[in-house]
């Protein structure tokens, strides 16, 4: 039987790590902004899942809170910087950092953001630190690469399936890999394990920008947390859109190609008219089956590994499959 409490335990020590952590505190228009972020929730599914697989193999999971923690902080800053290239209002039901203040301190505060990250991964032991800030480093790099692939798909006429997944898989998934590749090197697990779990986090984080961006569109606009629609009005190449543009002939394509070129427009007509366009053409079905097919393969995989604690194998199943169905 699966140890339910398991993942509730772990965030609880997450929560009680971050909220005792000492980040900075003047000026505080660059201390203030880092608070708000990371006081506002969120799932926390990155350092989770660097917990279990950290506790898959070894017992001492309070050790790593630090590089856990690390992970967070990190996402937190993209999604400071993401929000002020996205012109998004909202996260987590709240004004975002550049609404709340202005873009120039999510810039700063972002920025002293990711330097905390790096101060919480120097808790790793000295023989494991180079090979993690390496790989960190690499990861973070390609989230770079994955976010600015995503701004230059915004003005592109076309993108493909092949296109997209490969800058989701930079922006979003390489990320949940690394997250639990860390878990799984700190706690001395295999070479074939660790490429394993990580395999395993990029393809689950595939199917979660996928996920993404289905609720980016068809999300209840109060359990999300952010703007509902905010793909459609930027002409984001979601899945949702590249499907669509695929599909789409007659009047229908002249319609969808309208709004993607009009300079001027309401926005809330923009998302309804675009739904509307997705609506008729099963879009949201196709996007699901896509997703769910991620997810399979995440699962089949997994199969292989070997581990030590099986509550943390299972933690790890349960938390990856409400990923499936989360509605924020
Ligand atoms: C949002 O990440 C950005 C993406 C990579 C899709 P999350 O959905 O994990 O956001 P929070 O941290 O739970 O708010
Ligand atoms: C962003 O993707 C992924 C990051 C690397 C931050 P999105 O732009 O879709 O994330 P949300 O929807 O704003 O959270
Ligand atoms: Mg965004
Ligand atoms: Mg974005
Ligand atoms: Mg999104």
């Amino acid at each position: 039987m699966t140890n339910k409490k398991l993942a509730p335990e772990l965030l609880d020590k997450l929560e009680n790590f971050l909220a005792e952590r000492d980040f900075g505190n003047s000026p505080k228009e660059l201390y203030e902004p880092l608070s708000y972020i990371l006081s506002l929730g969120g799932k926390r599914i990155r350092p989770i899942l660097t917990l279990l697989a950290y506790g898959m193999y070894k017992e001492d999971v309070d050790t790593i809170l630090p590089q856990a923690a690390a992970i967070e902080v990190f996402h937190n800053f993209t999604l400071m910087h993401d929000d002020i290239m996205d012109e998004a209002p909202l996260r987590r039901g709240q004004p975002t950092v550049h609404e709340k203040w202005n873009a120039n301190i999510g810039i700063l505060s972002g920025d002293v953001m990711l330097v905390r990250a790096y101060d919480l991964l120097l808790s790793t032991p000295a023989e494991k630190l180079h090979q993690i800030i390496r790989e960190f480093n690499q990861t973070a790099a390609e989230v770079c690469e994955g976010q600015q692939f995503d701004m230059n798909f915004e003005t592109y006429a076309q993108v493909d399936e092949e296109e997209y997944l490969t800058m989701i898989r930079l922006k979003t998934a390489v990320l949940l890999g690394f997250a639990l590749k860390m878990g799984a090197i700190l706690a001395d697990a295999s070479t074939e394990d660790t490429q394993k779990i990580y395999d395993f986090g990029v393809n689950i984080g595939v199917g979660f920008q996928l996920k993404d961006d289905l609720l980016d569109v068809f999300a209840d606009q109060d359990k999300f947390g952010k703007q509902v629609g905010g793909d459609i009005i930027s002409n984001k190449k979601t899945f949702l859109l590249i499907k669509a543009l695929e599909l789409a002939k007659g009047e229908q394509q002249q319609e969808l190609m309208r709004w993607l070129e009009a300079k001027e427009f309401d926005k809330t007509e923009k998302v309804q008219a675009v739904t509307a366009i997705y609506n008729s053409l099963g879009i949201k079905e196709l996007t699901e089956s896509k997703m769910n097919s991620y997810f399979e393969k995440a699962f089949a995989d997994l199969g292989s590994i070997s581990y030590k604690n099986a509550d943390y194998f299972e933690g790890l199943q349960g938390v990856a499959k409400q990923l499936v169905h989360r509605e924020r």
